[in-house]
């Protein structure tokens, strides 16, 4: 099991399978992209899935599949293949862009892989393009409504930010009047490779719950699990959800059961935290499981109590890319 000293259990890995990405979302890098990491220095498949199996082995239970975006890298359905019969696992969900998904919509049902995050910042093709620096809001929206269709279990993840698209916000919680998904609003980060300083006035948890309660006469509070980032609520007769998660104000530390792998193999026990431990290396100078296992857990055991701490130990320096990291 890994329990770290503040008594939090963490089930939920989080693995990178890419830094790579086919956007270039200003809030995750700059418009020339970042330092991707070299093929050689990435984790291999078959990396992964021991490293997969050894989290299993203490206690995980869960893993996202992130990037990048993972539908980049060649090979990720065979992989997830692999993973989902591996066994030990209670759930496999992917977070993605949405461009690609379509492709690979048919097998991932096949495998039993139903919730998909995808990231959607604007319900214009104006906004979405200035967002993301490329104008595919037609595809990726469409694709939203063919995996609903289809039966999945969708959230879409919106990071609002001041000038870019707070005017999206309520047409967001419109769209769950008639669509059985949820919808995500997510505070601003500085995991952005550096592309822009934090634009200062950050719209945080209560401002965003502020500007929806002005539109509405009844928000109700939904029952939420208790390692949830997002505050969830429904609008009084809407088909779908929404949530506000407060991933700057960091609020939810106290219950995180989450832990990251990048694609490089860094290990975090929190986002806003340096590298605690690098697994591909320790893999590939040959170390048996049982060193991996203790090592792990002694990283565990080191966690800190929250993003706030864990900041200060990256010396305020946490500008890194969401894309390097794993979102
Ligand atoms: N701030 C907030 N959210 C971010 N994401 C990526 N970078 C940032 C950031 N700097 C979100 C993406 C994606 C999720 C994995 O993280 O929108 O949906
Ligand atoms: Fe790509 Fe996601 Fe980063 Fe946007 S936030 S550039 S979609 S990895």
């Amino acid at each position: 099991m890994l329990i770290d000293q503040y008594g939090r259990k963490l089930d939920y890995l989080r693995l990178s399978v890419t830094d790579r990405c086919n956007f270039r979302c200003y809030y995750c890098m700059p418009e020339e992209g970042i330092d991707f990491a070299r093929r050689a220095d990435l984790m291999s498949f078959d990396e992964m899935l021991q490293l997969s199996s050894v989290f299993c082995g203490l206690g995980v239970s869960k893993i996202r599949i992130t990037g990048g975006e993972p539908f980049l890298r060649a090979g990720i359905m065979p992989f997830l293949k692999k993973l989902n019969v591996a066994g030990g696992l209670s759930e496999i969900t992917v977070t993605s862009n949405g461009t690609l998904s379509e492709r690979y919509q048919a097998e991932l049902l096949q495998m039993g892989i139903r919730r998909i995050n995808i990231s959607l910042d604007s319900l214009t093709r104006e906004r979405f393009a200035q967002i993301t620096r490329r104008d595919s809001f037609e595809s990726v929206y469409a694709g939203i409504f063919k995996l609903l269709d289809d039966g999945f279990d969708i959230k879409l993840n919106c990071v609002v930010a001041e000038n870019k698209n707070i005017q999206d916000i309520i047409p967001f919680v419109e769209l769950t009047r008639h669509h059985q998904l949820s919808v995500r609003f997510l505070e601003e980060m500085p995991f952005n490779g550096n592309s822009h300083k934090s634009a200062g006035v950050l719209w945080d948890h209560r401002q965003i719950y502020d500007h929806i309660s002005a539109h509405y006469n009844e928000i109700i509070p939904m029952f939420n699990t208790v390692s949830s980032t997002s505050v969830n609520y429904r609008i009084s007769g809407y088909k779908g959800t929404f949530g506000i998660i407060p991933s700057f104000s960091r609020t939810f530390c106290g219950t995180c059961n989450r832990i990251r792998l990048s694609a490089t193999g860094d290990l975090r026990t929190c986002l806003y935290g340096p590298p605690v431990l690098n697994l591909r290396d320790l893999l590939r100078s040959g170390k048996p499981q049982a060193i991996l296992e203790q090592e792990i857990l002694a990283a565990v055991s080191r966690r800190v109590r929250d993003g706030f701490e864990a900041e200060a130990l990256s010396g305020g320096q946490v500008s890194t890319s969401m894309s390097a990291l794993g979102g």
